[in-house]
């Protein structure tokens, strides 16, 4: 498909689904009517609103004030000491949910495990425990780099729970993005596994930490899990097995006091420039809206299983795979591998074994099995879903469509929930039991959000009118820096339009109100619902010893949504060659992984630059896309250099 079809089915789009009757019965928010009296509350009076929702949490020392606000800074429940472990867990000790699975956990190989609140509270204090033991204290930098695995989701409530931030770094990440993590956080401590499954095949885990960590002067300990078996060296001093440390760890911890504004983690995202920006997020705040995001948009109950399909890796993983179900004191499942592994019925496969009920999953996933066939879901039993949600992504309606009649057989209501790693919780979304949906669009703010779509500016754009997206006030959960350097925050997100959030997508507002997202305005692209920016990818090439000059640029791409063109100007000769090609893509999956693999690459002795130096990435993504027309020429400094580039097109 490309880009212009998929803007046109989006300009076309007028179908609209009401939510479905049942459905609607049993939810918390049941109708438009009840929702916008709830909004209408929320952003008439936040502090009220708010308060009422921290006041269903465990707090050591009740907070002074709800919010203290000195655009761009927010400091919620201020004067508040809580801790977000103590409520996912110990709250739920004394009620009935001490023996509820909080934790249900598919391997890819096979095996599985369950862990009710009760068994998940008793590791999370031993680890905790041994945590301490190894040295680690509140307030240290904790570098998680583990595989999807329930030791994963103990290491990130243990680290909570004595108040040392943890870093989640992507399991699928290089050696050379952990160190580089590493390095940002100065963390004290990395947590690890011998290995990884992914496909059958195992990740070298720890062997990639050795690497990282042998130039990261701050890290005194490392703490591996065994769960691959394969070869590994352990560094005397430094390196300990994780059941060796449990055996001896108490399973009596107290959760730390800590300030509302303590804070929880610290998790690398990509931006405009080379150097990925440590998003960072505290505890009471981000608690709450965990906490009621998760209640509304999944319509949580307690006899829901709910399944998540992201990777802890990613903000998507700790808010909605770990904080904001067990704060709602629900069952969470967690997946350690791949959607097509062993075959490409394994997500429909688990649906079936755990009777899954609500299944949140991105549009690059849904593409992708569309692409698999419908006999895989077809030959499953998917009856004990109730409600479906995607994030990550645009949905283009023709997903959108499938998801709803194959997936959910037209009984489950979709919620195309917008957000991004520094809202920390959904922002735009349907409430499936009261609003109507449009495939394509993430409809309606969320309680206490404040979204508008404006010009550059700041005015709001009337309806049908399109412009940049930003969040006119503060919310809990929003991120309050980026790690170290307060400058970029404010540059970033708060300098571009004045008195606003900027989330860096274009937005339009259709008649309705409901907010169309149209992508981002940035040089950021959005490989299979993650970011990554075009300079990270550049820097990386251009680090190779033979590489003169790079550019790359996002285009679009049938499953993935976008994928990585890149136009690079060696040294030596500029001509097609497959090998250095490959050799090209091997180098950037070392320097950031394989997420960041260009799929398409073109040597050019020149790029096409403005007399000013710029490179006009406009034309390389119209040349890439393999369109017949490029856009207007009349600012570029050499015209040869597209000629040529439109040549190498035809060879
Ligand atoms: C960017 C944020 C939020 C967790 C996963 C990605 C895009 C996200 C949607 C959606 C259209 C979406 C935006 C956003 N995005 N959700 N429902 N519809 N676009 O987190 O890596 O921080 O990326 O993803 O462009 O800015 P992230």
């Amino acid at each position: 498909m490309t880009d212009s079809a998929k803007f046109d089915t989006l300009l076309v789009e007028s179908r609209v689904f009401k939510p479905i009757k049942e459905f609607s019965k049993g939810a918390h928010i049941k109708s438009m009517a009840a929702y916008r009296k709830m909004y209408n509350e929320s952003v008439r009076a936040p502090a009220k609103f708010w308060g009422k929702v921290a006041n269903e949490f465990h707090w050591f020392k009740k907070w002074k004030k709800v919010l203290d606000w000195k655009e761009p800074h927010a400091k919620w429940f201020v004067g508040g000491t809580t801790n977000i472990s103590y409520n996912c867990l110990d709250r739920h000790l004394t009620t009935w949910r001490k023996n509820k699975a909080a934790l249900v956990w598919e391997g890819e190989p096979g095996d599985s495990r369950t862990l009710t609140y009760q068994e998940l509270h008793r590791e999370v204090c031993k680890f905790a425990n041994a945590m301490k033991n190894v040295g680690i204290k509140k307030g240290d930098r904790v570098i998680i780099y583990m595989p999807q695995t329930p030791e994963a989701a103990i290491a990130m409530l243990a680290c909570a729970r004595i108040g040392a931030p943890h870093s989640v770094v992507f399991a699928g990440f290089s050696a050379n993005s952990l160190k580089d993590r590493i390095l940002d956080t100065e963390a004290t401590a990395v947590l690890t596994a011998d290995g990884g499954f992914r496909r059958g095949n195992i990740v070298p885990l720890k062997a990639s930490a050795d690497e990282a960590i042998a130039e990261c002067p701050s890290v005194k300990s490392v703490i591996v899990l065994r769960r691959t078996n394969n070869e590994i060296t352990m560094k005397e001093g430094r390196d300990h097995w994780w059941h060796v440390l449990m055996q001896t760890a108490s399973a009596d911890c107290p959760a730390a006091k800590l300030g509302s504004e303590h804070p929880l983690y610290i998790l690398y995202t990509s931006g405009t420039t080379g150097k990925p920006k440590g998003i960072v997020h505290t505890t009471g705040g981000y608690m709450c809206g965990t906490y009621l995001t998760s209640k509304y948009v999944f319509d949580l109950k307690d006899e829901d299983t709910y399944w998540c399909t992201a990777d802890i890796g990613w903000v998507t993983g700790h808010s909605y795979i770990i904080y904001g179900p067990m704060l709602n004191g629900a069952t969470s499942v967690m997946y350690e591998g791949a959607p097509n592994h062993p075959g490409p019925g394994r997500f429909w496969e688990i649906v079936e074994k755990y009777k899954i009920n609500i299944f949140y999953t991105a549009p690059t996933a849904i593409r992708a099995f569309m692409k698999w066939g419908d006999e895989h879901p077809n030959s499953c039993d998917l009856s004990s879903l109730r409600l479906l949600g995607t994030v990550g992504e645009p949905i283009n309606p023709e997903a959108w469509m499938w998801y709803r009649n194959v997936i959910g057989k037209k009984k489950c209501p979709i919620v195309d929930t917008w957000w991004q790693t520094e809202t920390g919780t959904i922002m735009i979304t349907p409430l499936p039991g009261a609003t109507p949906t449009k495939p394509g669009t993430a409809t309606l703010p969320f309680f206490g959000v404040v979204p508008d779509v404006v010009t550059p500016d700041g005015e709001s754009v009337g309806p049908e009118g399109g412009g940049l997206l930003v969040v006119r006030k503060p919310w809990p959960a929003m991120l309050r820096t980026i790690w170290g350097d307060d400058k970029r925050y404010r540059k970033q997100y708060w300098s571009d339009i004045k008195g606003c959030y900027f989330t860096g997508d274009g937005a339009r507002k259709d008649k309705d109100g409901y907010v169309w997202i149209m992508g981002r305005v940035d040089d950021v692209i959005n490989i299979a619902g993650h970011r990554l920016g075009t300079m990270e990818v550049e820097s990386a090439l251009v680090a190779h010893p033979d590489v003169a000059e790079a550019a790359c640029v996002g285009i679009p791409h049938e499953i993935k949504g976008e994928c990585i063109a890149a136009f690079v100007t060696m040294k030596g000769e500029n001509r097609k060659n497959v090998a250095l090609e490959k050799e090209l893509g091997q180098w950037v999956v070392k320097e950031i992984g394989a997420i960041a693999r260009p799929d398409y690459m073109r040597f050019s002795a020149a790029l096409p630059k403005t007399r000013s130096g710029k490179i006009m990435r406009r034309l390389l993504r119209d040349i890439a896309s393999g369109s017949d027309q490029v856009g207007d020429t009349t600012t570029l400094e050499d015209v040869s250099v597209l000629q040529s580039l439109q040549q190498y097109q035809d060879e």
